[in-house]
């Protein structure tokens, strides 16, 4: 099996390819731009491995997706290459428009040009997996009952605006040009390698160097947790038992409120670090500005998957966070680095504080 992967360098895609390497005898080729989001460190385990190349390029430029399909002929696609961070499509939405959008669609006519040539029985092993998210969803009130493959769109930001967009592409070519496609569409994952502009890799970055820790508005916000690997386990078995044209909703049933969250981890914090100085670190926590448009709450019934392909999640929210924490604690000099990267009052990333946020709650 040849395994095209696209954004094998970001935080699900690198869990992704680490995967296939280690449990399949695939080989895989990772497109990938390498943006600030991308960390090729996550994949140095597979340095040795003859059967993983890494092409760094744009998922949007068709010429070079030409090349690579005749080149290497994938037996299937797991499309991963996204712009993934709600604030900055809000800042920012024009690269999201290009890259998960365009470049969904430049993927899609590269895969179904490839799939036409295909004899069979490789045509109808074909798959184009698109990886997708429950934010094309829009938000939940409290009661309502969580998101199902039934559920109607109702994207909010642009992020998610720009990744409906690609799931409806990707439904239509399946539809107008039959290109065996599945899509997934997963919760909030955490774990290793998330880059620190996402909540959990950003609160522990402040809190253990005794920064506040910023949680929007009154930190009221539900978000459903999935572990990385969890997720990667689960778009390896859509990819290979799902049904075709079929999506399939991926999450753990692990719904928590953005400030229990930041609140738990605060108190592994206090536990693993029992030397540090900021301890209790839930003292740094500060209500900041909200983000516009904040969806309430998001929340997955992965009923199908489990009842179809058997997947489940391997461990508790409160197990995986445990393990997050303590990777991040023996990656901090990473941490640090990565977050150098992020200069976020250079991207403008800073708004103003809303009424009622604390005193000094701009801080992000
Ligand atoms: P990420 O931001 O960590 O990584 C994205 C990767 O895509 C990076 O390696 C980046 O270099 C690459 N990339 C970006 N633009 C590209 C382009 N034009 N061409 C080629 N490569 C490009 O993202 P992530 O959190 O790993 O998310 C991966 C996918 O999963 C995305 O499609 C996202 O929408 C989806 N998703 C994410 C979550 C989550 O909680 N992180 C949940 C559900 C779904
Ligand atoms: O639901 C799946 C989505 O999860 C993915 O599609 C996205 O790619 C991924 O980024 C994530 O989106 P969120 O917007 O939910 O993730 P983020 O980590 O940015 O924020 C999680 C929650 O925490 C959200 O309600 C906003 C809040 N938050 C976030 C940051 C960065 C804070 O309170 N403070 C913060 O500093």
């Amino acid at each position: 099996m040849r395994l095209l992967v696209t954004g094998g360098c970001g935080f699900i895609g690198s869990a992704v390819v680490r995967r296939v390497l280690r449990t399949t005898d695939w080989s895989v080729v990772n497109l990938d731009k390498l943006t600030y989001a991308a960390e090729p460190r996550a994949l140095e385990e597979t340095a040795a491995d003859p059967r993983y190349r890494l092409v760094v390029g744009d998922v949007a430029d068709a010429e070079l997706l030409a090349r690579l399909f005749a080149e290497y002929r994938p037996d299937a696609v797991l499309h991963l290459a996204a712009e993934s961070h709600v604030d900055r499509s809000i800042d920012g939405p024009e690269a999201f428009l290009s890259t998960n959008v365009v470049g969904t669609f430049r993927l899609l006519e590269a895969a179904l040009a490839h799939w036409r040539t295909l004899p069979e029985p490789e045509r109808s092993r074909f798959r184009f997996h698109h990886v997708s998210t429950d934010e094309v969803f829009g938000a939940l009130a409290d009661e309502d009952p969580p998101f199902r493959e039934t559920s109607a769109y109702d994207p909010r930001s642009p992020y998610a605006a720009s990744k409906a967009a690609a799931d409806h592409l990707v439904r239509a070519w399946w539809h107008t040009y039959g290109l065996p496609v599945l899509i997934s569409n997963a919760s909030n994952n955490y774990g290793p390698w998330q880059f620190p502009e996402k909540l959990i890799p950003l609160a522990l970055t402040k809190a253990l160097a005794g920064e506040p820790i910023p949680v929007y508005g009154r930190g009221e916000q539900v978000r459903d947790w999935l572990f990385v690997d969890d997720h990667a386990a689960a778009l390896l078995a859509i990819l290979g038992r799902g049904r075709v044209g079929r999506t399939y909703l991926v999450g753990a049933r692990a719904e928590r409120t953005n400030l229990e969250l930041v609140r738990t981890l605060c108190a592994i914090l206090d536990e693993l670090v029992p030397n540090s100085p900021h301890r209790p670190h839930a003292q740094l926590i500060r209500f900041v500005a909200d983000r516009p448009g904040h969806d309430r709450r998001y929340a997955i019934d992965p009923g199908r998957i489990e009842a179809e392909l058997g997947w489940r999640p391997s461990r508790s929210l409160e197990e995986g966070l445990r393990a997050t924490v303590a990777w991040y604690l023996a990656h901090h000099d990473w941490l640090v680095e990565m977050r150098a990267r992020y200069d976020g009052r250079r991207l403008g990333l800073v708004r103003p504080a809303a009424a009622g946020a604390e005193p000094g709650g701009t801080e992000r």
